[in-house]
């Protein structure tokens, strides 16, 4: 994306006439702000709420930051109890990630943080990569809608991927008019001073930007698990596959600095994190774009050298620019995870020309076969959709073909949902449901085939698996992951949780070993 060209930003203002509202076009800044303290040395007492809030980020969140704390202060007299905050993530880690973010800003400015959506306010993080996806927000928006009668001074949010889709804003502002808050993907950075506007005023606030090439570092963050944390490298995406409406409501391409994802990494092993994944929808353009070009493989020798940092992992890879150097890397890297997930979409060559993946079945399968040659005990994971547009018998045996040679250790099978916008959404030969079924519980019986007959081949070996958690339905067990992501289950006590313990794999049940510990 060219950076001096200025983002366009739609801004709904927040205008009451009535209820009705008016957009407001207006222009984004450009450019990273270079901020001057981290977001662990600043302290929210120290900041004077009645000078003007500063223009530059981070501290201008930081300033609204406090002003909402002063505002929840208020909030918790009145209600003669702690005001209580629930976050739910639809979507994908990239989702998760962001949900840890809005979660790090929740805590600092005085809400507990609970799972229950009673809450005093409840944050919906949408996704909309699919219709369930989508239509699932909206069920569970109208309970929230029951719940708001019963508990007038209840806030709802909404942001992610959903709310860049404007016809989903419009239906909302119509149907869901209870809601109080709508921002999207480019401008999550900034909730802390919707939040304040939230807290203040009454009334919807929606604030979507269509794009952006800003990226705001140094917010606060409270991450899911003590031992381990996503880290986004880059953002968006810049390659249009034809079903896909992700590029749409994520915008282009944007690599962070590599000095500010490894001075994050660092803090986080500081903090007692052992594993990271590194996250991105193309982490294998990482740095293409960058003012001094760097490749992931480079970024990943980097990570490599961090102390503290045991195991690194990655999301997700896209065949056409899986390079050799990044298999070099993985080969000879100690921390690096045995585990490539590599998006297969379609075994039909045809098919994956009309989807826009810009590799052959053939291509595909080379890249498999090195990739096992050169890191045998690696574990390959995969996306595959049924009933793309024009999808014939004869490309979906292709499909099972691949499936067949490249021996998943497991796959996310979807059937093909449209999206409005996109390309695939328009053509015309659209395959009939039916059809689509018998396929789709075809591919799935001969991937749960082949991944249980993957996941058993470690039966008997004694491999390092970090324990993640007491079972949730035996506590006298602890569930961990092995370097290739699978499951195992094994006794031991909490005090074990975030260590990497050697354990035997005496059985494999389907998807997870039950083990005992070295
Ligand atoms: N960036 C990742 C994928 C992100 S979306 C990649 O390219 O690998 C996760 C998965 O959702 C995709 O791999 C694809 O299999 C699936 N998906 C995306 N759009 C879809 C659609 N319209 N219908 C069904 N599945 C879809
Ligand atoms: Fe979607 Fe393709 Fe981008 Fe993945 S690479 S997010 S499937 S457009
Ligand atoms: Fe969904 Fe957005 Fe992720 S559409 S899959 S949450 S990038």
């Amino acid at each position: 994306m060219e950076t001096d060209r200025f983002v366009r930003k739609i801004y709904l203002q927040k205008k009451r006439v009535g209820r009705r509202w008016h957009p407001r076009f207006t222009t984004g800044q450009k450019g990273t702000e270079n901020p001057k303290r981290m977001y662990n040395e600043i302290n929210l007492d120290e900041i004077n709420l009645m000078q003007e809030p500063p223009a530059a980020e981070p501290g201008r969140q930081y300033y609204f930051m406090a002003k909402c704390r002063a505002l929840v202060r208020e909030l918790s007299g009145k209600l003669g109890r702690q005001p209580q905050a629930c976050t739910k993530t639809f979507g994908c880690q990239m989702n998760a990630r962001d949900s840890e973010k809005l979660t790090g800003i929740l805590e600092l400015i005085g809400y507990t943080i609970t799972e229950d959506e009673h809450a005093d306010l409840v944050i919906y993080n949408t996704c909309t990569v699919r219709e369930n996806a989508n239509l699932k927000v909206y069920g569970r928006l109208g309970v929230l809608g029951g719940m708001k009668k019963k508990q007038p001074h209840k806030l709802i949010a909404l942001c992610g991927c959903m709310m860049q889709e404007p016809e989903v804003v419009e239906k909302i502002r119509k149907s869901y008019r209870f809601v109080d808050l709508i921002f999207g993907t480019h401008n999550i950075y900034k909730f802390a001073e919707l939040l304040a506007a939230c807290l203040e005023g009454d009334g919807m606030i929606i604030d979507v930007w269509k794009d952006t090439d800003k990226i705001v570092e140094n917010l606060p963050v409270e991450r899911k698990y003590p031992f381990k944390s996503g880290v986004n490298i880059m953002f968006g995406c810049n390659n249009f596959c034809s079903y896909c409406i992700v590029p749409y409501v994520r915008g282009r391409e944007r690599s962070r600095e590599p000095r500010e994802i490894l001075r994050e990494i660092e803090r986080l092993a500081a903090d007692g994190v052992v594993e990271v994944m590194l996250l991105g929808q193309n982490v294998n353009s990482y740095g293409k774009n960058l003012p001094e070009p760097m490749s992931f493989a480079q970024l990943l020798r980097e990570v490599e050298k961090i102390d503290g940092i045991k195991r690194i992992r990655f999301m997700t890879s896209h065949p056409k620019d899986l390079s050799d150097e990044l298999i070099e890397v993985m080969a000879s890297s100690e921390k690096i995870c045995r585990h490539m997930h590599l998006p297969l979409q379609s075994g039909s060559s045809r098919i994956l020309k009309i989807m826009n993946r810009r590799y052959t079945k053939e291509q595909y399968l080379a890249l498999v076969e090195k990739l096992r040659r050169a890191i045998p005990d690696i574990s390959l994971t995969t996306d595959i959709i049924v009933g793309f547009p024009g999808e014939t018998e004869e490309d979906f045996e292709e499909t099972l073909d691949v499936v067949r040679r490249a021996r998943y250790d497991s796959a996310f099978t979807f059937i093909y949902s449209k999206r409005t916008g996109t390309p695939a959404a328009a053509m015309e030969n659209q395959v009939p449901e039916e059809v689509v079924k018998e396929r789709f519980d075809r591919l799935l019986a001969l991937v749960q085939e082949i991944s249980g007959e993957m996941a058993a081949r470690l039966t008997g070996q004694t491999l390092p698996v970090l324990a993640e958690e007491v079972n949730s339905q035996d506590a006298s067990l602890l569930t961990g992951r092995l370097s290739n992501n699978l499951l195992v289950h094994f006794p031991g006590d909490a005090s074990l949780i975030g260590k990497i313990v050697d354990v035997h794999l005496q059985e494999c049940r389907g998807f997870y070993y039950m083990g005992e510990r070295y």
